[in-house]
């Protein structure tokens, strides 16, 4: 089974000292949730006090972005390098980046490949929009981001998917776990599996999507479900903490 993974995505939420604090609780109860590596993902200005307030422990620090060149005349950018040494993690392909900032499959993919060769883990999130899904196209649509977003990947260590339909993020919507069941081992896994062979038995899937304590079991207890990206409930530490206890919970 891929590691049993929970990452809370911050968004733009919490200034560096809110964000210190909710990094020191997560760490204080993190000892109560062996099993599932706990991903915080602040916003850039909080990585430092973040790395910083987990240090010592195994929570695991990501950022929710970056760019994928090295250097250069990229105003307000972040490239791999800098994150290199402040965090393990970089959320890339949310759809909120995608739907507000004009990212592509073609700019997912140039940072998934800069996220592997800094020796970033990326956290790769699909995700179809609800007039895709009455279409019918949520299949061809999630595949179609997961075969562009990896295009000339060859290697899968350190890769994480995440499905995030976006209908459900931020809504309260969560999919049902069969429907989040459905996509992640079909249209995800099946992909996955036709670009990285065996190898993609090992990469984690995680739903994300009004994910809270109250249902994250019930998507964990889905063989294909290794964990989740969680928003709004990663704002407080011990809703944080519950997700991960029910996810350990159902795969215990
Ligand atoms: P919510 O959990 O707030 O729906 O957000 C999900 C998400 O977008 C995580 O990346």
């Amino acid at each position: 089974m891929p590691d049993l993974i929970v990452a809370g995505n911050w968004k733009m939420n919490t200034t560096v000292s809110e964000a210190a604090a909710l990094a020191a609780a997560v760490r204080d109860g993190s000892g109560a949730v062996p099993g599932v590596e706990l991903v915080l993902c602040p916003p850039f200005v909080s990585l430092a006090a973040v790395s910083d307030a987990v240090k010592g422990s195994a929570v695991k620090v990501g950022a929710q972005n970056m760019h994928f060149r090295e250097s250069g005349a990229f105003t307000g950018e972040v490239s791999p390098g800098m994150l290199k040494g402040l965090c393990d993690y970089v959320i890339l392909g949310h759809s909120e980046r995608r739907q507000m900032f004009g990212e592509t499959d073609e700019s997912v993919n140039n940072k998934i490949k800069a996220a592997q060769a800094a020796g970033l883990k990326p956290i790769l999130c699909v995700g179809e929009s609800l007039e895709q899904r009455e279409k019918g196209q949520a299949s061809d649509v999630i595949s179609g981001q997961v075969r562009a977003g990896l295009e000339g990947v060859s290697d899968a260590s350190g890769l994480i998917v995440a499905y995030e339909p976006i209908w459900a993020i931020g809504t309260g919507q969560s999919a049902t776990p069969e429907t989040a069941a459905e996509v992640m081992g079909g249209a995800i896994f099946e992909t996955l599996r036709s670009l990285f062979l065996a190898a993609a038995d090992n990469i984690p899937l995680l739903y994300g999507g009004s994910m809270n304590a109250g249902n994250a079991g019930d998507y964990a207890a889905q063989d294909c479900i290794h964990g989740g990206l969680v928003g709004g409930a990663a704002l407080q530490a011990d809703q944080f903490l519950q997700v991960a206890a029910a996810v350990a919970a159902a795969k215990g």
